[in-house]
């Protein structure tokens, strides 16, 4: 299981649907611009949608959903997934509203497929890693497979890094006793949050 540890377990101030809080004064006031932080994912079955949401309402993020070209559903779309993900194809993905070098932290979300990234999100990170300054990434799982599919991401991210630095990109995993266990999850998630929120950003 990757986990980043955060840096304080109080509950985030509500901002701005895109932004979460970067810093405040003595006052309490903002010193600084809120951070934009946009959460992106892919789900094919919901469980990795569920995330993204709570995580967007958790940090005050905007979504973006992948949608990607070929049918998925049934035995034949599961089949296609195994292949695509261990094929490392890239399938065409649509309908991109948010233009990620516009956030200051972008969140990235992938099932694991076959022990590997999903390939509509192997798409987006391949097509935008160098647009994107600051990105933490999770994924969701049955129970095994997160460190292959996060080293992955990581290094899709940047194909130089040869071990995925926690502070650079934090990371979280979560597998079916996070979703049997709401509480269990949710503090990971919280963990996962605050971590985000606490990435320095110019
Ligand atoms: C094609 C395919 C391959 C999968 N491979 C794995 C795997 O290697 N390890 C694992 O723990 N779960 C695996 N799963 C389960 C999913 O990762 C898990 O159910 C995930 O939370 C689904 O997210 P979603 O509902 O957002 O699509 C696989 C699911 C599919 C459809």
């Amino acid at each position: 299981m990757t986990s980043s540890e955060p840096r304080s377990n109080r509950e985030p101030a509500q901002h701005p649907p895109g932004t979460s809080a970067s810093a405040s004064g003595i006052d309490g006031t903002a010193t600084h611009r809120p951070k934009k932080i946009l959460v992106v994912f892919y789900s094919r079955g919901g469980r990795t949608r569920s995330v993204a949401r709570q995580l967007a309402d958790m940090l005050g993020a905007d979504v973006e959903e992948l949608v990607a070209a070929g049918k998925r559903t049934g035995r034949l779309g599961m089949l296609r997934c195994v292949i695509e993900a261990l094929a490392e194809i890239r399938p065409r993905i649509s309908g991109i509203r948010h233009e990620p070098s516009a956030y200051d932290i972008v969140v990235v979300g992938s099932p694991v497929w076959a022990a590997r990234v999903s390939s509509p999100v192997r798409t987006y990170l391949c097509r935008y890693a160098s647009a994107m300054p600051r990105v933490a990434l999770f994924c969701t799982m049955g129970s095994s497979g997160a460190e292959q599919c996060l080293g992955e991401m990581g290094a899709l991210l940047d194909p130089h890094a040869e071990v995925i630095e926690r502070d650079r990109f934090p990371a979280v995993a979560l597998d079916d006793g996070d979703f049997w266990s709401e509480t269990r999850g949710r503090r990971k998630l919280r963990k996962f949050a605050d971590a985000v929120a606490a990435i320095p950003v110019a």
